[in-house]
């Protein structure tokens, strides 16, 4: 019998990392047009050339060196190695997953899945595509409403869809889910596109539209004060120019780079990102969390 001789993670310092994300693979059945995983400049050509038994035994050894406490588990379309990922949420105190949905809902009591679509059917599709909102919404009429799994819908908000928030709202209100998630789109250096906006101000309005939309549906369950800390006047407080005041880079982006290791990137959308346009809500929700921390112990 052979024994399986696992490598050791590639050596990221000793920073203690309370939390962490693992792209499980860089493969995924869809492409969608906005997506960071597949720009240039990010690892995502190794597609699994970590064995599965390699990559349980360097996320248990990444744990226990930086004490990382949370995971979230993502790709790629980390469902397409599920078994994988349920095992390895086993090894942290608290995992989450964020899935396209198309390969089912899983059932996993006590944690939260984010199931990704990006507006209204058609737009969606446009996006994501053909078929796959119908496919996603039979999924989650499908899954398991009594085993504790929270499940929530994200829409990533960006130029091409902003104008359909109120829409997809309507078509997805009276779903069987624990609520409507918003993130704003992430765009890389330079970029022109129909995803992106091209200075923080345009956005203004959006954000006043979702928190307008938000007061009339209580299945938005985005952060107004978070939402508000990303106002043009607010947003570089939380961001910083280069990502330096940015909560995300404290924790750990483990992507599968060359040979099939461990590399980190700039941040957890990547190498190739401009923080003065980051839309990703979980920064603003923690600057906002932050400041009205400081606010209430009076610093
Ligand atoms: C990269 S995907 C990986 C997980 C899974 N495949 C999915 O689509 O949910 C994770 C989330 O990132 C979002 N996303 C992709 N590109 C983005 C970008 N450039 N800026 C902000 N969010 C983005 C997706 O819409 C999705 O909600
Ligand atoms: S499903 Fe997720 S990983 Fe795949 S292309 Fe779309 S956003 Fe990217
Ligand atoms: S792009 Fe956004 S998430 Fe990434 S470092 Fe910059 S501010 Fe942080």
């Amino acid at each position: 019998m052979t024994i399986p001789v696992f490598e050791e993670p590639t050596d990221f310092g000793d920073v203690k990392f309370a939390a962490a994300l693992v792209l499980v693979t860089n493969a995924c059945n869809l492409r969608c047009q906005h997506c960071f995983v597949y720009r240039e400049e990010t690892p995502n050509e190794s597609r699994d050339k970590m064995s599965d038994g390699n990559m349980l035994y360097q996320l248990r050894r990444l744990r226990d060196k930086h004490d990382i406490r949370s995971m979230l588990f993502m790709g790629g379309e980390p469902m397409i190695k599920s078994a994988l990922v349920f095992e390895a949420m086993q090894l942290f105190e608290q995992s989450a997953i964020v899935t396209n949905g198309t390969y089912g809902i899983p059932s996993l009591p006590g944690r939260l899945v984010t199931v990704s679509l990006d507006g209204p059917k058609e737009l969606n599709d446009q996006i994501r595509g053909e078929g796959v909102f119908e496919k996603v919404k039979q999924a989650i009429y499908k899954h398991n409403l009594k085993d504790d799994t929270t499940v929530m819908l994200q829409m990533t908000v960006t130029k091409k869809n902003a104008g359909s928030m109120e829409q997809f709202v309507d078509e997805v209100e009276q779903w069987p889910v624990s609520g409507i998630a918003f993130t704003f789109y992430v765009p890389g250096k330079d970029e022109k596109s129909e995803f992106a906006w091209d200075d923080l101000m345009q956005r203004d309005d959006v954000i006043s539209t979702l928190l307008q939309l938000k007061r009339r549906h209580p299945m938005i369950k985005s952060n107004a004060g978070a939402l508000r800390m990303m106002f043009s006047d607010k947003a570089l407080t939380a961001t910083g120019a280069a990502g330096e005041n940015c909560s995300l880079k404290r924790m750990l982006p483990l992507y599968v780079g060359e040979g099939g290791r461990f590399e980190r990137t700039f941040c957890c959308y990547g190498n190739d990102v401009d923080c003065t346009r980051c839309g990703a809500y979980a920064v603003f929700n923690s600057a906002f969390k932050r400041d009205r921390g400081a606010g209430v112990h009076g610093a």
